[in-house]
């Protein structure tokens, strides 16, 4: 299938648009993995055991990909992560969902901030009771988690053996999809103790907390702390265990094709995942592939190539904060994320977004996310917009966040 095929395939527009919804890497960045894949499956073959590298794996995953991804995260995030909490898997999404299915059932209630990036028909197909949660400008409402956890807390059902949470709270804390803000350090404190205290697990997309641009010039500073290492012995109740699930993922850092990440877990819920009839039947995901990540993780590949990802993200970044900065109307508010691939902007209350994109894609070709595909309350968040700067380069976003400028300004 030709590539341009394969993009109207997910969804995407025709090469007229400059389409800044699209979130994935763009053709270039992908070009660039040939040579880490080609040394990794090299090396990967050259030393490890093949009848070991092609058996069904264990079922946590590859232990080496746990060791070396472990070393990895540690430097890359700042903190420790032990191997022994990771647990390998076919992308984030497919952790999410493999979460869901293990600990869950239907009816189960999910608590989800009002502002997500997470398709939320993973869920409904589920037939889990989805619950929105208000957020503000700095993210979700600790306070209102908490009403609403004690509104919905008629649903509890008895916690059993498999299935030891009634509930679960799905966010992102780090440069978070569509705002790119990431929750402050008080706010993360307050939460660990709402899910302790309500007994609920809490899913955390930690996907893009490895794309961090903080402080001005590389080498970048790491990002803000993930979720999970706030869950500490010391934090809130103990009777039901650490809380907190990090995913994460090698399609914002290296391939989406490839379909492997990771969740870090806590062993009480680890230790249900690996019980799991599903895993114990289907598990030990990407066992091979793992070896060779394992090895592109070893020989620094995915260090040379997260590095230059974050170099040019954070070029692109500033070139499509300065030319909205100096072309936008005072009444536009935007604030510049620290990390991540998304740009928010909110409009006056009056501006339409919905046909402010038909004009801008018919009239200026640039395409956008309207605010209100992020959100499950109607009519919220019709004034914003999400920006992407993951798929095109410096130049093609500086010239589409200055139409899209215009465009904004000729409606005001
Ligand atoms: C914020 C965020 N979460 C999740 C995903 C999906 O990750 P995966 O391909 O591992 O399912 C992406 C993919 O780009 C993403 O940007």
């Amino acid at each position: 299938m030709a590539a341009g095929t394969l993009f109207q395939d997910l969804g995407c527009y025709g090469s007229d648009v400059v389409d800044l919804s699209i979130s994935s890497q763009d053709f270039v960045f992908l070009h660039g993995c040939k040579d880490g894949m080609e040394l990794g499956t090299m090396h990967c073959l050259a030393t490890q055991d093949p009848g070991n590298l092609f058996q069904y794996g264990p079922r946590q995953g590859n232990f080496e990909l746990c060791q070396t991804l472990a070393n990895f995260l540690t430097e890359e995030y700042g903190h420790q992560v032990s191997s022994e909490h990771l647990f390998i898997t076919g992308g984030s999404s497919q952790g999410l969902v493999l979460l869901c299915n293990v600990l869950f059932q239907s009816g189960d209630p999910v608590f989800v901030a009002d502002l997500t990036g997470c398709s939320l028909d993973i869920f409904s197909d589920l037939g889990f009771k989805v619950v929105s949660v208000p957020s503000d400008e700095n993210g979700l409402i600790v306070e209102e988690l908490d009403k609403l956890l004690k509104v919905h807390s008629y649903r509890k059902r008895p916690a059993t053996e498999k299935r030891p949470f009634w509930g679960f709270v799905y966010l992102m804390t780090i440069f978070k999809n569509p705002t790119g803000h990431s929750l402050s350090e008080e706010r993360c404190n307050a939460l660990i103790n709402i899910f302790k205290k309500h007994k609920v697990l809490c899913v955390c997309d930690d996907t893009l907390a490895c794309l961090s641009y903080a402080k001005s010039n590389p080498p970048f500073k790491p990002a803000p702390k993930r979720l999970f290492g706030y869950d500490t012995s010391s934090t809130g109740s103990e009777e039901c265990g650490n809380v907190v699930v990090s995913l994460g993922s090698f399609s914002t850092i290296f391939s989406p094709g490839l379909r492997i990440g990771w969740l870090e877990a806590p062993q009480n819920v680890l230790g249900h995942l690996k019980n799991s009839s599903f895993v114990r039947h289907v598990g030990s995901s990407q066992h091979y592939l793992s070896g060779v990540m394992s090895s592109v993780i070893e020989l620094g590949e995915l260090t040379k190539r997260l590095s230059f990802l974050k170099i040019t993200y954070h070029g692109r970044l500033n070139a499509v904060f300065d030319a909205l900065v100096q072309h936008l109307p005072k009444e536009v508010k935007l604030s510049k994320p620290q990390g991540g691939v998304f740009v928010w902007l909110t409009l006056p209350e009056k501006l339409n977004v919905n046909e402010l994109l038909k004009v801008c894609r018919e009239k200026y070709n640039v395409g956008f996310s309207p605010g209100s595909e992020f959100s499950s309350t109607p009519n919220k968040f019709n004034n914003c917009i999400r920006l992407s700067i993951a798929h095109y380069n410096e130049k093609i976003l500086s010239s589409a966040a200055e139409r899209l400028a215009t465009a904004i300004m000729e409606r005001i």
